[in-house]
């Protein structure tokens, strides 16, 4: 996490390096989180959803392996935050990438799956070493997984010489999460990283795959707020949400959700059960709101894009229960705060952050108050991040 005082994460990565191959790395790779404007859930229903990538980022101290002049060898990481280094040998040149083995465990599985991938579809690749130093909070709903996969995906790029196409690595990326280390997301994460474009939110189609990019207006500002709490994303209530929505989509005779309008789903209503429907209602009006989200932005008006964040945090605690008590709390003491336009919790849910769009003048005041007014309702410290969109992986 960003620390106050402690040096800044590409400066952190270049000691590590030092300190653990000896010299100097030859390349830097920069990997930004990203936050959700609006648009939850909504991925893996092909629908809409409206991110940034955002300046709390992972940086990679890298170089070739020595005397890795040809192909194979490995790639050796260390990480800060990980007891225990990343090493995944790559296969000799001319052999096909392993496939239905088990992933390596903890974070080497990103690394391995981001490998396995990129060799299965540009061939062999060499090997290199590198130290990763990061400001995302891991499991906090700001997608380290996905910086991290694009980080990886970056610096094999930058070693063995490979073309970088944002589009192309995220859903790279998203194979080697989903089919390697078993986490079956959507690609909102894996996009909206590789994809972000600086003071711009991204308006993501996720059945086309398309990514346009939305002008933040100047006076507003992206806080992420923090409550300190967190919980795994590999858990049986993402798949069950996954299941309950595709469960939804059959029964109202559409191919997904996507398809599905307000007035599809008063029409078909007596088919579902009161929870399948409450699911449906929020990702059929979380679509909606994504357009209207980056209209109101496009019009440069705060309110309607602030309403329609606190509106759609209510669609995603009542209809899509994924939120928690921390989570509430949090978007409470926001809207409560100076300068704050409208608040929601961001990405998978149950634990992690919420954030605010806040009038950038009033930052002053907004920052103590939002942690003053969590900590009354929950007895918890926070971490109230003002952020700005920034570009995506390099
Ligand atoms: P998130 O929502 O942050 O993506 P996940 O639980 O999906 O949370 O992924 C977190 C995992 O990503 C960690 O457990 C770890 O394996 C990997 N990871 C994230 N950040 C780092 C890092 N700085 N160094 C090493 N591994 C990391
Ligand atoms: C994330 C997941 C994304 C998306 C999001 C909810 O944690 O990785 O793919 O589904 O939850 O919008």
């Amino acid at each position: 996490m960003r620390q106050s005082g402690s040096p800044p994460a590409r400066d952190r990565a270049v000691a590590d390096f030092a300190a653990a191959f000896g010299g100097r790395p030859t390349a830097l790779v920069r990997s930004p989180a990203r936050v959700n404007l609006i648009g939850e859930h909504t991925d893996y229903n092909d629908g809409l959803c409206l991110p940034a990538a955002i300046d709390l980022e992972m940086w990679v101290a890298l170089r070739p392996s020595p005397g890795a002049a040809g192909r194979g060898g490995a790639i050796e990481l260390v990480s800060e935050t990980e007891p225990a280094p990343a090493r995944v040998d790559l296969p000799p040149p001319g052999t096909p990438p392993r496939a239905g083995t088990r992933p390596a465990p903890g974070w080497a599985g990103y690394v391995e799956g981001v490998a396995v991938m990129l060799a299965a579809a540009h061939g062999d690749l060499d090997g290199w070493q590198g130290a990763v130093a990061s400001d995302v909070p891991k499991g906090a709903g700001l997608s380290s997984s996905a910086s991290l996969e694009l980080a990886v995906a970056a610096g094999c790029a930058h070693v063995t010489g490979l073309p970088w196409d944002a589009r192309s690595m995220a859903r790279l990326a998203h194979r080697a999460e989903n089919t390697w280390v078993g986490a079956a997301t959507g690609l909102l994460d894996q996009l909206a990283c590789a994809g972000g474009v600086a003071g711009h939110a991204l308006l993501v189609d996720c059945r086309d795959e398309t990514v346009e990019p939305v002008a933040l207006p100047e006076e507003v500002a992206i806080v992420v707020l923090d409550t300190s709490t967190r919980r795994r994303i590999v858990t049986s209530a993402y798949a069950d949400r996954r299941a309950e929505c595709a469960r939804a989509a059959r029964l109202l005779g559409v191919p997904a959700l996507r398809d599905a309008g307000l007035g599809l789903l008063a029409e078909g209503a007596w088919r579902l059960d009161p929870v399948t429907y409450a699911r449906a209602r929020h990702v059929v009006t979380e679509n909606r709101r994504v357009l209207d989200m980056a209209a109101a932005l496009r019009a440069g008006d705060l309110a309607a894009a602030g309403g329609l964040l606190t509106e759609g945090h209510r669609s995603i605690r009542d209809d899509f229960a994924v939120s928690s008590l921390e989570l509430d709390a949090m978007v409470e003491a926001a809207l409560a705060a100076p300068g704050c336009y409208g608040a929601r919790m961001t990405g998978g849910g149950f634990a992690g952050c919420a954030m605010a769009l806040v009038e950038r003048s009033r930052l002053d005041a907004f920052v103590p108050a939002v942690r003053e007014g969590y900590r009354a309702a929950t007895g918890r410290s926070s971490c109230v991040l003002p952020c700005s969109a920034v570009a995506g992986t390099a």
